[in-house]
């Protein structure tokens, strides 16, 4: 039977497609082979997965939480980003990244929910493998409010609250003003939701920030960094957290909390994701 399908799409013109969809067909066959689902657990993977496209739309995009839910979205990420010369651990973009968040000032605040939250001074600095500072590089940034949510999963937000760009200066440096990112559980009232339940997994991020990092003759860097101190920093239902992107929140004795971080990005090509949604 596999070698019958191989040999129908054999004629396919585009070479990377071919081989794209020969190994996956003979994967998904291998699987079949070894799991051996009734035709009643069939319908219900097919229906799971049809369930999953519904699910996505203006608010969230179910597809891509199952493929982090499954670790196919930290796999690519592995195959894809060369370890060990030196730059910064990349990390998932998540499902609810925008383009074109608001340029902001050096040491601006992101912060535009006069509801606020615990304060934070993030500083950070990009460099390149020799220690050099990048500058010039847009450094994107966004999080969660205190309540667990992204602006665009909670309409009782601000547009565009907790998001913005800076850009490093002279020395590679940047610095904003924030609130200290709360841990969230992943949107569960889908079918990944249902899944989730049935593994008896628990739904939970270690409380993080998004940055990404771009600038023509670098590769843009996805990275997150995690509250040290986070609970589930071992336990990330999308396995994503890493020791090398945990940082230091400190809280000083005015109650404002501060972060350090340095980034370090490696030459190559500037790209930016397509945003998972709208
Ligand atoms: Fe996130």
């Amino acid at each position: 039977m596999t070698g019958i399908v191989l040999a129908a799409m054999s004629r396919t013109p585009d070479p990377r497609l071919r081989e794209i969809m020969a190994s996956l067909v003979k994967h998904l066959h291998a699987f079949l082979r070894e799991a051996r689902p009734t035709e009643e657990e069939f319908e219900t993977g097919l229906d799971f997965l049809l369930r999953v496209g519904k699910a996505s739309g203006a608010q969230k995009n179910e597809m891509i939480l199952l493929s982090d839910l499954l670790g196919l979205s930290t796999l690519v990420i592995m195959i894809n980003n060369a370890r060990g010369a030196g730059e910064t651990d990349p990390a998932l973009l998540g499902p609810f990244y925008r383009a074109q968040s608001p340029m902001c000032a050096p040491g601006e605040s992101i912060s535009r929910d006069a509801r606020g939250g615990e304060p934070l001074a993030m500083a950070g600095r990009v460099t390149d493998l020799g220690g050099n500072p990048v500058a010039g590089a847009i450094v994107d940034v966004w999080q969660a409010s205190p309540v667990g949510l992204y602006e665009n999963q909670d309409p009782e937000q601000p547009d565009h609250n907790l998001r913005g760009r800076f850009e490093t200066n002279a020395d590679g440096r940047f610095h904003f003003r924030s609130v200290r990112p709360t841990g969230y559980p992943v949107p569960t009232d889908g079918p990944c939701g249902e899944l989730l339940r049935a593994q008896d997994r628990h739904p939970y991020r270690p409380a993080h920030i998004h940055f990404m990092f771009s600038k023509e003759g670098y590769k843009t860097l996805v990275t997150q960094v995690f509250v040290n101190d986070d609970n589930c920093i071992a336990a990330d239902v999308v396995f994503g957290a890493t020791t090398a992107l945990s940082g230091n929140f400190e809280r000083l004795p005015d109650g404002t909390s501060r972060l350090e971080f340095g980034f370090v990005m490696q030459p190559g090509k500037r790209r930016l994701p397509r945003a998972p949604i709208p």
